[in-house]
């Protein structure tokens, strides 16, 4: 068979990986500004393209696959992925570089290998006794875990291939690499290439494939854009490196739903799943009455989660007043600090703010306003918010209160931790069932913040 090599220079967009013949400001896929990446490309007309065993099947012919899935036994991670993995089906595992994504997955690894499925683990960033170290650390025995530390696309294949494995693992798609093209690992075309030719491999043996990719500064998966269209699952990893949660969070999924997020914890020995996940982000406190924190509740997905909001108020000792924002958006908190002392008369303005929620978690739903607010107030003017009290609500630039969404989950999450009485928006009375919690509904917040500080 011949070869033709032809070395071209191509322009791939780092968004949507499109490729063009010629420089451009704006990529005419998707039409983002400056994302066009020069590359070199050589491409080889050479082996076909269809992979070895595929052909043209009449629906009526095509038999049903007997597997009809594999549940790794971690319950968080067969949460996000709907139940479990289907054969064919590929997953891509996202991250910053140190949260935890080869831990987890050598943590997979071994709980497929326990329900008896042949694993095959490439690594092209770890050398073999690196992953010796972290098995014992992880007390990995690996049994049906097969490691090797191998970059090269078609070898990858080929392995693939040989229909060994029923779930293959590449930790990561960045240093996969196809000599096709003369490109370094980790640029668009290559990364687009190896990924295509992973999962059509994966695919054709019927073997579920996780990709592992790292994540830019910017928060995207490093590489095309085009890669989140091609898997069909995308799970990202989050949490930072100063706390201990991590949190998988499905941003797609073919077959099952986005709203799960599965919890873990970093410990010495790898990553625990969440005991308690509702009462994992509030303080250990055994003060009654304490100044300066509301506790709330927010939907992560559909999961129900309380946690703490704790701020701080001094008077400013010189000029501009600070706000610091901590877990929550600093312009919301400027928003919410304008509400405070337009509708309600309290002098923000000549006092340092701080507002951190406890735990680390970062949060965006407007449902937790209220608790913000509730936790300024306390500070101060000094007087305590009772324990065993909840906090609902999202607050309207005049100082309404609105309902929030999912209630009667998080009522119900509350009741169960012991929580006696919720201050929430009048609207959202009508939801509630049930519960053996005590129920304050208002409609403003001057009204709320009186009954919240008593
Ligand atoms: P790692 O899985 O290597 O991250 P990634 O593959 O996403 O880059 O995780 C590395 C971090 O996790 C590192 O900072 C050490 C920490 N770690 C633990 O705290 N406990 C453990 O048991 C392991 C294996 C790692
Ligand atoms: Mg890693």
């Amino acid at each position: 068979m011949t070869t033709r090599r032809k070395v071209k220079t191509a322009y791939f967009c780092s968004q949507c990986g499109a490729e063009h013949p010629k420089w451009q400001g704006q990529c005419r896929e998707c039409q983002a500004w400056n994302t066009l990446i020069e590359e070199r490309v050589t491409t080889r007309k050479s082996a076909p393209s269809r992979p070895a065993g595929a052909r043209p099947t009449k629906i009526s012919e095509i038999t049903r696959e007997e597997r009809d899935g594999y549940i790794s036994g971690i319950a968080e991670l067969d949460r996000v992925l709907g139940g479990k993995v289907l054969p064919g089906m590929t997953v891509l595992l996202g991250g910053e570089p140190g949260i935890g994504k080869s831990t987890l997955l050598l943590q997979a690894a071994e709980a497929y290998s326990k329900a008896g499925l042949p694993v095959l683990y490439v690594t092209g960033e770890e050398s073999l006794p690196q992953i010796k170290v972290r098995s014992q650390r992880l007390d990995v025995a690996g049994d049906n875990v097969t490691v090797i530390n191998l970059t090269e696309l078609n070898d990858i294949v080929s392995l693939i291939g040989t229909g060994d494995y029923a779930i293959v693992l590449i930790d990561s798609i960045q240093t996969v690499a196809s000599e096709q093209f003369d490109s370094p690992p980790g640029t668009v075309g290559q990364i687009r290439e190896s990924a295509s030719q992973l999962i059509r491999a994966a695919k054709t043996e019927g073997c579920a494939l996780y990709l592992v990719g790292h994540i830019t500064k910017e928060g995207m998966i490093a590489g095309p854009k085009v890669l989140e269209h091609m898997v069909d699952t995308v799970i990202y990893f989050e949490g930072d490196s100063a706390h201990l949660y991590r949190i998988l969070r499905v941003t797609k999924n073919r077959f099952g739903s986005v709203a799960e997020i599965g919890l873990f914890q970093m410990t010495s020995n790898g990553l625990a799943e969440v005991a308690n996940p509702s009462s994992f982000f509030l303080t250990d406190s055994d003060q009654p009455q304490r100044t300066g924190a509301a506790v709330t509740g927010i939907c992560e997905g559909n999961r129900p989660l309380l946690v703490e909001i704790q701020a701080l108020v001094s008077s400013a000792a010189y000029g501009n007043p600070q706000r610091v924002a901590g877990g929550i958006d600093g312009k919301r908190l400027a928003l919410l600090l304008a509400i405070l002392e337009k509708r309600c008369g309290y002098p923000m303005g000549t006092q340092d703010v701080f507002v951190s929620v406890a735990g680390g978690l970062k949060l965006t739903e407007p449902s937790l306003d209220l608790a913000v607010m509730a936790a300024i107030v306390s500070s101060l003017e000094n007087r305590p918010i009772g324990s065993g009290l909840l906090v609902l609500g999202e607050v309207g630039l005049s100082g309404e209160l609105r309902g929030v969404t999912m209630i009667e989950r998080r009522i119900a999450e509350a009741s169960k931790l012991g929580y006696k009485t919720a201050v929430l928006p009048k609207s959202n009375l009508a939801q509630i069932g049930s519960t053996d919690m005590e129920l304050i509904g208002v409609a403003d917040l001057q009204t709320a913040l009186d009954k919240i500080l008593g």
